[in-house]
This record gives structure tokens, C-alpha cells and sequence, in this order.
């Protein structure tokens, strides 16, 4: 049932062009528009939503971070994300004009669920994004969106992040052509773009190899950081998560601007640091400035392995290894950019004799808050 591979975990991460695909099926209705059938809430609701809350623990709260960026930027609704655990307690403001997005692969999360029925009380509705059908979340939330990834057996989640992504933007797309703002005319495009990406998630799995080879020369590190910029801040924190779940490597994940505020003194020679480089076309000034943070690390004696667009010479000078992925939108580069992250992980903690599967001390779906 691993289908060849070694590991559940290999072979999840393989499925992922299958798993966002399947998510993205039948999501277009015969004039084009997007139609969400199982997201039975009232429209008018939806219109006059005023504020967007995620709430996930683990891995899918680092998908709704990456879709916190897509669902602001399309639906001009202020959306926060919070790890459930934390909203359940902090006395959170939530109304009936709230919207809660509750993001979790097993929808038996405790914590999430508790947090989902704190936000009903205060009479938020909640669309659960879940892997599970007929799982708890989903049967309490008042609304279902299905990752349709199919089941995931690994403890690290792999092929659910990027399918949660892919939902969580299905969402934003929803609400943007509900509410007919500026973006509800740009939909089909960004379907489109979309659609082609379990191709290039492909090609990313495909040069797996390299990265493979990295990974096995570099088991005996006791560090390794992960830097990244909008939406390739969470793709970096869910890149060390990973190394921490299955290598048992110490390893965290900055927002690249803010290595000179302090993580910058950790740099020394010789350390690691993974930089994920958003596309050269993309808006404002920050590809340079990722290139800059390369260029900071490298000076201080940092081995730096960087993930960067097919084409994009300008990493090359500062990159001790690059890792490419294929041009797509800015918003859309995690589906490829945490790809290599996680064959990293599971190639390293495999190099290093752990069972990748059932890594120490975790469970597949925690069921105690
Ligand atoms: C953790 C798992 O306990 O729960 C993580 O080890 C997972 O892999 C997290 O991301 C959230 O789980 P779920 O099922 O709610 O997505």
C-alpha cells in the first residue's frame, strides 16, 4: 500500500499532484464560475462577512498562513490566523459577522474543535477545510470544504498542507466573486494558473534527486534555519516543522526581514540555512531583498541552500546549492517551493535510520486538548 516507496511519508509526498488536482476537480460550474456545493452557508452571510479567523494547529495553521495572504489580497476581508490552542483562550472578539475557517487533515484535532465550538458560541459560523470525511470538525462546522488528498497515513502531513492550500485559495475565490470585488474578473485566470500546477509540482518531484543527495550528507547537522518572505515565511516554518517532526534536527523558521532584529547572531560558520527566493516578476521590491538576506547569511559563513525560480540567475553567486522550481504566480509558489523541504526531511531522517512514519513522541491526530 506504500506503493513502492520505503515510506508512507515518500509515497504521500508523491501523491501531491494528484492530491491538489483532486481538490481542484469539478470546482467550475457551466458559465465559469466557481461553485463551492458543499458550502452550505447562506450567501448573504458570506457577503457580509467582515473578518476572517483560521484556526489550526501544526501544519495547517502554516496553510492558512499562506492563505491568509491570497484571501486578504483577493477579498479585501481582514483575516487573521491563529493557532487554536491560543484563540480558544484568549477571550477572543468574534461575532456573527466572523468567519471562522477551522483548517484540519484528520478533523479530530481537540484543540481544534474546541476552538471551533468557542467561536460558534459567539456566533461565528465555521467552514471547516478538512481531509476527513464525516469526521467531528466537519460535522460540527456549518460548513464543509473537502481537501480531497485521499486518506494520509504519515504522521508529518504532507500532501494535505498543499491540498489545504489549494482549498483555502478555492475560498477566497468563492468570496471574491460573492462579494464581486475587483478580483471576481481575474478568477478564471487564477483557476487556470491553478490548474496547472499539479504539472509543475511534478517536475519539482521529479529533480528530487538533488535534493536527496543533500539531505544524506547532511545528517549529522545539529541546526539547520529556514528563511522566507510572505508567503514563503510559512513555507520556512514549515520546512524546519518537519526536520523537527522526522530528523529530531533543531531547526526554526524566520520571516526573512527579521534576521537583522536578531536571528542574525545565530549565523556562524558553517550554518545551514535554507532561503526561499519569491519569483523575480513578483510585486514590490522583495525579491531583492530575499537576495540581499542570501548575501547577509553567506557573508557571516553560512551554507546556503536556496529554493529559487527556474531561470532566476541572480541567487547563483550567493547559493552554495540552489534547488529550482517552475515560474508560477507569486501566490502560488508554496504549492512548489515546500516541496523540496519536505523530500529533504523525510530523505534525512530516513539517512539517519528513523522510522519516518511514526516519528518519537507524536501522534497522527491529537485527540486531547
Ligand atoms: C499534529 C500532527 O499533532 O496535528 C501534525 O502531528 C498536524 O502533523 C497537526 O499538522 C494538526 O492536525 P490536523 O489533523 O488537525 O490537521
Amino acid at each position: 500500500e506504500k506503493g513502492g516507496f520505503p515510506s508512507f511519508m515518500e509515497k504521500e509526498i508523491h501523491d501531491q499532484p494528484m492530491a491538489v488536482e483532486q481538490t481542484l476537480l469539478g470546482r467550475l460550474d457551466e458559465k465559469g464560475n466557481l461553485t463551492l456545493d458543499e458550502l452550505k452557508i447562506d450567501e448573504s452571510l458570506l457577503r457580509s462577512v467582515d473578518k476572517i479567523i483560521v484556526i489550526a494547529c501544526g501544519t495547517a495553521s502554516y496553510a492558512g498562513q499562506v492563505a491568509r495572504y491570497a484571501i486578504e489580497h483577493w477579498c479585501r476581508i481582514p483575516t487573521e490566523v491563529e493557532l487554536a490552542h491560543e484563540f480558544r483562550y484568549r477571550d477572543p472578539i468574534v461575532d456573527e459577522r466572523t468567519l471562522v475557517v477551522a483548517i484540519s487533515q484528520s478533523g479530530e484535532t481537540m484543540d481544534t474543535l474546541m476552538a471551533v465550538r468557542h467561536a460558534q458560541e459567539q456566533g461565528a459560523k465555521v467552514v471547516a477545510i478538512c481531509n476527513t470525511n464525516g469526521s467531528t470538525i466537519p460535522r460540527e462546522a456549518d460548513a464543509v470544504l473537502y481537501t480531497h488528498a485521499g486518506p494520509e497515513i504519515a504522521v508529518a502531513s504532507t500532501k494535505a498542507f498543499l491540498a489545504q492550500i489549494t482549498a483555502a485559495y478555492l475560498l477566497g475565490l468563492y468570496l471574491a466573486q460573492l462579494r464581486g470585488n475587483k478580483f471576481k474578473d481575474e478568477i478564471g485566470t487564477i483557476l487556470a494558473e491553478l490548474e496547472a500546477m499539479p504539472a509543475k509540482i511534478q517536475t519539482v518531484i521529479d529533480n528530487e534527486d538533488q535534493v536527496k543527495e543533500l539531505a544524506r550528507a547532511m545528517k549529522d547537522e545539529g541546526s539547520v534555519l529556514f528563511l522566507g518572505r510572505h508567503v514563503g515565511y510559512p513555507v520556512a516554518l514549515e520546512g524546519a516543522l518537519k526536520l523537527k517532526e522526522i530528523a529530531y534536527i533543531h531547526a526554526e523558521g524566520f520571516a526573512a526581514g527579521e534576521l537583522k532584529h536578531g536571528p542574525i547572531a545565530l549565523i556562524d560558520e558553517g550554518q545551514p540555512v535554507f532561503v526561499i527566493v519569491p519569483s523575480p516578476r513578483g510585486r514590490d521590491s522583495l525579491h531583492a531583498k530575499v537576495v540581499s538576506n542570501i548575501q547577509e547569511v553567506r557573508a557571516r559563513g553560512a551554507v546556503t541552500i536556496v529554493i529559487a525560480e527556474e531561470g532566476d540567475e541572480s541567487v547563483s553567486d550567493y547559493a552554495n546549492h540552489v534547488f529550482r522550481v517552475p515560474a508560477a504566480p507569486a501566490l502560488l509558489q508554496p504549492l512548489l517551493a515546500t516541496v523540496p523541504l519536505q523530500i529533504f526531511a523525510c530523505e534525512l531522517a530516513g539517512a539517519k535510520g528513523y522510522d519516518v512514519d511514526q516519528p518519537r513522541n507524536l501522534a497522527k491526530s491529537v485527540t486531547v486538548e
